[in-house]
Parts: C-alpha cells; structure tokens; sequence
C-alpha cells in the first residue's frame, strides 16, 4: 500500500477508538510478533532513543509511528525495566505536537540532572515549502514518570556550514560541563558530527566539528554516541552513503565505532579504523548508556529504514535488539549479551555428539523462542554449523567455514523474505579449530554472539509457525559439538 504524505502526518490523536481497536487486532493476528524483545503495539518502532537509569529502573524510548509500517510522524514511546529484560510499557512519552517538533519528535538522549529525567531530541518542524528546520529541544521527566516539554528549543538554529540533516544529540557529563554530540550534514553533501557544551542543560554553546581522519565518509552521520571503558574512547555512528567493500557494509546503511579520545576543548578525535558493529542484515542506529554498576550497555534498532519486511502486510515494522554489554579487550570492542538475560531461561537441555560428515538433530532441541550456546571442535571437517527454525523446506544456517575462514549466516531459506535487494548471506572473518556461537532465537528473529562476542549477527526472519526444528552438522570430515539450549517464555 502507498502512504499519502496527509495519511504519514495522522496523528494517534485524530484517530478513532474503533480504528485504534482495528489496528492493533490486525496487529495482534501476526504470527510474528516476537516473545521477548521490545516491539510497538502496532506501527513501526525505529532507534532506541533516551536508554538511561533514572530512579531505580532503565528506561528505553523508542521512535514511534502509531499508525503503520511506514516512517510517518514519530513520536517517542516509552518502556522501562528494572532488570534489561523485562520491559513495560509506560506510553507516549513525546507528541509532536508544539511548533518545536510539529513534523516529529527525532532521535535523542537522556541523563539525569537535578533529581529528574533531561531527554534532549531532535524536533523536526517543516516549513510551508517543506524545508526542514531541526530544532534541538529538552523534555524532563519528574520521578513520577511525568514528561514536560520545554516549549523553546535549546538549539534553534543549524550553524553555518551544516545543512537541514542535523539531529539525535547524544548527551554527557564530563566534570561539571554537559556536553552533546549531533549527526551532521556539511554543505558540501558530506557526514560529519558536532559537539555542544552547556553548564546546566539549558544553554548550550556550539564548540565545533569533531575532527577524524574520516573527512569523506558518506553523506551524513546518524546518531552518534560518544562514551569511554575505563578511559579507552569509543565513538558510535551510522553513517549513510558507504559502498559495500568485501565482506564489509552490504546493508542500505551503516553503524560502526572507531577507537578513540575526544578531546572536547579543541574537539580533536584521534582513532583507529572504523568497524561494524554488527555482521547481520537488520542493525541500525544503535544507542548506549552506562548501568549503575559501571557496565556499558547498548541496544540497537533491529531494521533498517527504506527496506520492505514481511509484517509490513501486518501493521507494524521491527523491534528493538537484546541489550548487550560492551568492553573493550585486546583493542576490540567485544559486545555480549547482558547477564540478565539468563533471568528468561527457562527449560534447560543439554547434548554432545562427534558429527561425522552428517547432520543430526538432539532430542528435544527444537522451538520458536530459545537460547542456544554451542561449540564446535573441528577436527576434520571443512565447514560445521547450526541450522534454525528447520521444516521441510525453510532454515536459517549458520556456518562456519573452517577451510574458507568465515562465518556465514543464511537467511535464503528462512522463509517469507526481507527485502532482498542487499543479499541473503553476510559473512565475517573467523579462524581456528574451535568455534562458539552463542544464539538468541525469538518468533522473528536470531542473534548470533560469535566467538564470546568477537562478532555478532542481528537478524529478522519470517519462518512458517512449524519451523521449529533445530539440526547440528558437520561436513568433509567430523566436528565434536557440545551444546546447551534453554527455552524462554511459554
Ligand atoms: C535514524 C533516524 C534518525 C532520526 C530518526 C527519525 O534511523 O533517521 O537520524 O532522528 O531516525 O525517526
């Protein structure tokens, strides 16, 4: 179905409760909704926006368009958790509906200062000639949960050399200054960021373009982030306009991290090479906070914009990824699955085998929605691996090609199709006679931690309710396999 511009401006507001009611039984009918990540009631859910601890639980916003699987007017919707991975809802957090943001509340970020909740984001306003004019605007959150907005922006202006592609500040407190990072556009058609700073989140001051050794690297840089592990910088942001490259950026855009110290007085980065965050076909625009233990934690956007996906035809669009806890080790950024994850297990199995040039199921390995931890110790064989969400004619494999030196995902046979015009394989570089992958596995979706972290693969896939199948091979020669399986959910 094609979206008029009048039916992507509707707002939640203007609708009806019998349409609301119809929406969401449409919604509710998808044999894809997923058991244990975050996903809109109904409509599309984009970036992860305001992840901060405030008053003894997370909180997780997300980009919002209530009403379809299309980027309409976005609203910020509001969940929290006291444990990362039990969520609640909690409701619409920001309406685009002030002159501030009248064309959408964008993507932004929070931190805590005097005792409440600051969310700064990006309000999208159009003008009569539908020239955008991003403002940078303010909401607080009381310790009620209550959501004001201030009704003028902090930042009403792009500075000159910047076009109207400005927006998602991602916020900071280095000693007793704030500072805030913002995705640019130069007018020379060229991606960039930019740093402000303010004493007290209310007047900030423009410092400058964060300078990298990455001056001619597409056309605009999305949601930047900027936080350090124990003193080692990193800095996040997806950037649009890359050609793939090897393995390297097959999906429509890109998020990535280079190693590296802000210096926020002359706004000098010096860093290392750019990497991807993610090997996987749905990963995008990515946000962290820092837990109150000191652990830094990041969830992504699991899609991408401008793709088709199959609940498209179901009146709602993706989810968010499992939190994931990020460290740095031996010059890499190594990302895991946060513990609380262990709080969704359920049943737990457990089985071995030596594979001998075959494929073999295990008692009682099967389901829709699980955590699997399984190694392979190759002695042999050419490639081993795990096929997923298996019936007669659709599975999802995973593979490690041990003579090729690569991990491969598939999703050529998963069933219904995500767009394919960026390819049904992604692969990445892997080595040695021993391999983990350790999967999260929901409705409509897998996530695959490869090598304790050293790589992870973010998936959507549509497979038939009967896929529940789960097969463990080996090929040209034989591969020992050791695996442990926990259900999650019912
Ligand atoms: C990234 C993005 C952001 C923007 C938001 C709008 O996916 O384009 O740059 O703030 O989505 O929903």
């Amino acid at each position: 179905m094609q979206w008029t511009t009048e039916q992507r401006y509707t707002r939640i507001e203007d609708i009806t409760e019998q349409e609301l009611t119809a929406l969401k039984q449409k919604v509710d009918r998808s044999p894809w909704r997923q058991t244990y990540h975050i996903q809109p009631e109904m409509g599309l859910l984009n970036d992860p926006n305001g992840f901060s601890f405030f008053n003894g639980e997370y909180h997780l916003f997300y980009q919002w368009f209530p009403l379809g699987p299309v980027h309409g007017i976005k609203y910020w919707y509001h969940t929290k958790s006291k444990d990362l991975v039990h969520w609640e809802n909690a409701g619409i957090a920001i309406r685009p509906n002030d002159d501030i943001d009248s064309h959408g509340a964008y993507s932004g970020s929070g931190i805590e200062h005097n005792g409440q909740l600051y969310l700064m984001y990006t309000g999208n306003t159009r003008d009569e000639n539908w020239i955008r004019h991003p403002k940078q605007n303010i909401a607080v959150m009381d310790q009620h949960g209550s959501i004001q907005k201030r009704k003028t922006p902090v930042i009403d202006h792009v500075p000159d050399g910047y076009t109207d592609h400005f927006r998602d500040p991602k916020v900071w407190k280095e000693n007793d200054t704030f500072y805030a990072i913002i995705g640019a556009q130069r007018t020379d058609l060229t991606g960039c960021v930019v740093l402000y700073h303010s004493p007290d989140m209310e007047t900030w001051t423009f410092a400058g373009e964060v300078q990298t050794a990455l001056p001619e690297f597409g056309y605009m840089w999305e949601c930047p982030d900027y936080f350090d592990i124990n003193g080692q910088g990193i800095f996040i942001f997806s950037p649009q306009g890359i050609a793939p490259d090897g393995d390297h950026y097959h999906n429509i855009y890109q998020s990535g991290y280079v190693l590296g110290n802000l210096n926020v007085h002359t706004q000098q980065l010096q860093h290392g090479d750019f990497h991807e965050l993610d090997r996987g076909f749905d990963f995008y625009a990515p946000q962290t906070m820092e837990a109150p233990d000191g652990r830094r934690i990041l969830v992504g956007w699991m899609g991408l914009p401008e793709m088709a996906y199959p609940t498209d035809d179901h009146g709602w669009a993706h989810c968010l990824t499992i939190p994931r806890e990020l460290t740095v080790e031996n010059g890499r950024l190594i990302q895991r699955p946060v513990r609380e994850l262990q709080n969704l297990r359920g049943i737990k199995m457990e089985a071995s085998a030596l594979l001998e040039d075959e494929t073999k199921t295990f008692d009682s390995f099967s389901g829709t929605s699980f955590e699997l931890i399984c190694t392979f110790d190759l002695e042999d064989a050419d490639s081993c691996g795990i096929e997923i969400r298996v019936n007669d004619c659709e599975k999802t494999i995973v593979t490690y090609d041990a003579a090729g030196q690569k991990v491969h995902v598939d999703r050529s046979h998963s069933g219904a199709l995500a767009d394919t015009a960026y390819g049904s394989v992604r692969s990445c570089r892997a080595e040695g006679s021993q391999i983990t992958f350790h999967l999260f596995v929901d409705s409509s979706s897998l996530e695959l931690f490869v090598n304790d972290g050293l790589d992870v693969f973010t998936s959507r896939i549509f497979p038939s309710d009967d896929c529940t199948g789960i097969r463990f091979f080996a090929k040209g020669g034989r591969a020992a396999c050791r695996a442990e399986k926990w259900t999650i959910g019912g």
